[in-house]
């Protein structure tokens, strides 16, 4: 008895306790704290990306790449909604851009067009942050 109370207890404070502020986080518009799990994730995704296609992980490549295109959306809208840095909108859909092409070129057996799309877009990252990071 005391131990599933006290996995009840656990249970609360692991998921009941983060999924509330989940739901509180987004009924708000993007914050800059979204920023933090937006990028560890580019950076997971970007050098993932790279070492699938190297390995001819195909569909492993493409899910980096789909994701990679998701995330430089959301950053994309946020820049947009933010209204004060046009140079980060543009970065930000070059880099969806890249992103996108890299499933159209291993559809069209173009690993070298792939891996060009995923070096660039990660040789891209610090155009960015030279500018934005950190947010003042
Ligand atoms: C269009 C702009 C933009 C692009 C492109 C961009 N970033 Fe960022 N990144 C930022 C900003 C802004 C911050 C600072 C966020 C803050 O201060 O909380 C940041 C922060 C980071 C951080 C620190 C996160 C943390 O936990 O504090 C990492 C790591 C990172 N970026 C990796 C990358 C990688 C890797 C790429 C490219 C594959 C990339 N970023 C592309 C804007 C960008």
């Amino acid at each position: 008895m005391r131990s599933s109370s006290r996995a009840r207890a656990t249970f609360a404070a692991v998921v009941v306790i983060p999924l509330a502020a989940t739901v509180v986080t987004a009924a708000r518009a993007a914050s800059v704290l979204d920023f933090d799990v937006w990028m560890r994730a580019i950076d997971k995704h970007s050098v993932d990306v790279q070492k699938n296609i190297a390995a001819n992980r195909t569909d492993a490549a493409v899910a980096d790449a789909q994701e990679l295109a998701r995330l430089y959306g959301l950053m994309e809208a946020y820049f947009v909604d933010d209204g004060h840095a046009p140079d980060a909108v543009t970065m930000s859909q070059s880099g969806k851009a890249l992103a996108a092409a890299i499933p159209t070129a291993l559809a069209a057996r173009d690993v070298d067009g792939a891996a060009k799309s995923a070096l660039d877009l990660a040789h891209a990252c610090n155009d960015c942050h030279d500018n934005h990071k950190p947010f003042q």
